[in-house]
């Protein structure tokens, strides 16, 4: 039980349809899991009712709540929906990206560019806004932002992806240094190669590769026994970061990602 007695949001807590375990539902399974109540936000809100009947069959505690987090105001009312229902945020895990439509900087489109920053990088930063007043009132809280190691390694094909991904780096540290006085921990996880419904079913869609060729190209990317990780291993170091045994771990950019990123040096 080692988020017990806590409450708080995951958004992006559906996931893209597929054969395995996405990284924002087995987080919130497994904030769930170890006690914490949880608001699950996703801009569709079928797939965050899964997610909540998955955590209700364990016996936890989730509501559900519909919102585009690119708009300001979506965090602002789900904010409000979490205290409004259980009186504090003592964490909040902000999973959405999304990454359809990037190319090479030569040929990325406006429209993509829009897209995905709007989506990664903006909606993101007002996700933080708008739980600080929450969480600077209690004099303590958690955050935890997705980015991807895409930020770090040369990804070839992702121009808007990797940039929104540096941009959530830094803006981690960022809020880490100026909220640090007021008992806010922030911290961002950057996930590698992950057997996930995200990475494979949406490479597979637009790009017309075979799933058993995309996984063995993955897996044989990852230092870490040839294999990919798997969402579970995302929601451990999530779990982890918002728990109180990391009350001292603040401003940590940290890769999950099977040693891909240790080849950088
Ligand atoms: N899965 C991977 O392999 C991988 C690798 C590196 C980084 N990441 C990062 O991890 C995070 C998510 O991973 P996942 O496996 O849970 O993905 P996922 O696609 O399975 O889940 C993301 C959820 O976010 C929701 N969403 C999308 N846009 C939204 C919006 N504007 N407002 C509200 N909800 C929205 C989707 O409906 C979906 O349910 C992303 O930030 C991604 O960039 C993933």
């Amino acid at each position: 039980m080692r988020l017990a007695g806590k409450v708080g949001i995951v958004v992006g807590a559906g996931q893209t349809p597929g054969e395995t375990i996405g990284n924002g539902r087995a987080a919130a399974l497994l904030f769930a899991r170890e006690g914490a109540r949880v608001l699950l936000v996703d801009r569709d809100l079928k797939l965050a009712e899964e997610t909540a009947a998955l955590v209700g069959k364990e016996g936890g505690t989730a509501l559900c709540f519909e919102g585009d987090w690119s708009k300001a105001a979506t965090g602002k009312a789900y904010v409000k929906a979490c205290v409004d229902a259980w009186g504090r945020v003592d964490f909040l895990h902000n999973n959405v990206g999304i990454g359809g439509g990037d190319a090479p900087p030569a040929r990325v489109t406006e429209e993509a560019y829009d897209r995905i920053m709007r989506v990664n990088l903006k909606g993101c930063l007002f996700s933080c806004q708008a739980v600080l007043p929450v969480m600077r009132e209690q004099g303590s809280g958690s955050i935890v932002n997705s980015s991807s190691i895409a930020a770090v390694v040369y990804a070839p094909s992702l121009t808007a992806y990797k940039l929104s991904k540096m941009g959530i780096n830094m803006l981690g540290q960022q809020l880490a240094l100026s909220h640090g006085k007021y008992g806010i921990r922030v911290n961002t996880i950057m996930p590698g190669l992950m057997d996930t419904p995200m990475a494979i079913e949406g490479f597979v869609k637009e790009h017309g590769v075979s799933r058993a060729d995309l996984r063995a190209e993955r897996d044989k990317q990852v230092p870490l026994l040839g294999k990919m990780g798997s969402g579970w291993d995302i929601g451990y170091a999530s779990l982890f970061l918002h728990s109180d045994e990391a009350k001292f771990v603040t401003g940590v950019v940290l890769p999950v990602d099977g040693g891909q990123s240790a080849r950088i040096g």
